[in-house]
């Protein structure tokens, strides 16, 4: 048989004690502390024989989180460790991942690289915000989708949603919950101005005293999903849920949701937050066994 131990990284221990045991797997004891002037320490204190899965996501603060992560890779490359699977549930860096104008980095692509460098022999994702994101390793990559875990914790929990999109990106996703949860799914057009500022059209939709469920993979300043809630209040929803992958809920983005209208937040615990309510840990538990 073999042993697989797995590793928590500081910004994913609940999911990778959750994913352990989802596999029946022990958790690998690893010491991580910082130095007085701030620098990463890292031990890796088990016996890892077989093979290892490190669990990390890289979100705020991501400088921190990557780092950490090819310090507990490359110590394990170093312990000449072969099978070191790495899950990485938030991809940080993922919305760069192509020099969309001239001397741009390639954020995606170094840290893909990098992950590679230190010893990663597969890599584990969860909706990465481009799909591409894959093909920039060259060890097998894959990326998995929360939707369907998603769509089964807002099973029986409403009568006859109507699921929203907040933008053309997010339309595969309310389709796929759309199909699973057996009802009518819409979009909304959505014009991006700068990072912190999104226009929103307003579309006639028949929703009045309907309820209602909008879906996004990423919620960050939560300027998509505000425009989406008071778009849809308006028209006269009885209940807004809003459901996302990743909750980055950059500062006050929450406040401001529910300031819009949302009755619920719901989000996987690819992110650790305070609406991290739906785990992820089955599916990777599923994909990495
Ligand atoms: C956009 O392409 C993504 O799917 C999300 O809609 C976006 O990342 C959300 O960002 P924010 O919350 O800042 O509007």
């Amino acid at each position: 048989m073999v042993i697989l131990l797995i590793i928590g990284g500081s910004a994913s221990q609940k999911l990778a004690a959750n994913i352990a045991r989802e596999m029946r797997e022990s958790l690998c004891p690893m010491e991580t502390h910082k130095f007085p002037d701030g620098e990463r320490y890292i031990r890796i204190k088990g016996e890892v024989e077989d093979g290892v899965i490190v669990v990390q996501s890289t979100g705020y603060p991501h400088d921190e989180n990557l780092l950490e992560l090819f310090l507990i890779l490359k110590t394990l490359k170093n312990m000449e460790i072969e099978n070191i699977k790495v899950v990485i549930p938030y991809f940080g860096y993922g919305r760069q991942e192509k020099a969309f104008n001239k001397g741009e980095a390639v954020s995606a692509e170094v840290v893909s690289q990098l992950i590679e460098f230190c010893g990663a022999s597969e890599v584990y994702c969860i909706n990465l915000h481009e799909d591409g994101i894959c093909d920039l390793f060259q060890i097998p990559a894959f990326n998995l989708s929360a939707i369907p875990v998603i769509a089964d914790y807002l099973k029986n929990k409403l009568n006859d949603p109507l699921i929203v999109a907040p933008d053309r990106g997010a339309l595969g996703f309310a389709e796929e919950i759309a199909n699973i949860m057996r009802c009518d799914y819409e979009y909304l057009e959505k014009n991006r101005i700068s990072p912190e500022v999104v226009e929103t059209k307003i579309k006639k939709l028949d929703i009045k005293g309907r309820e209602v469920v909008i879906i996004d993979d990423i919620i960050s300043t939560g300027g998509t999903i505000v425009n989406a809630t008071e778009i849809l209040k308006k028209l006269g929803s009885s209940r807004i849920l809003v459901s996302c992958v990743h909750p980055v809920l950059v500062e006050d983005s929450l406040l401001k949701i529910f300031a819009a209208g949302a009755d619920q937040v719901i989000a996987t615990d690819t992110l650790k937050s305070e609406v991290s309510c739906v785990s992820v840990a089955g599916l990777l538990a599923d994909a990495l066994k």
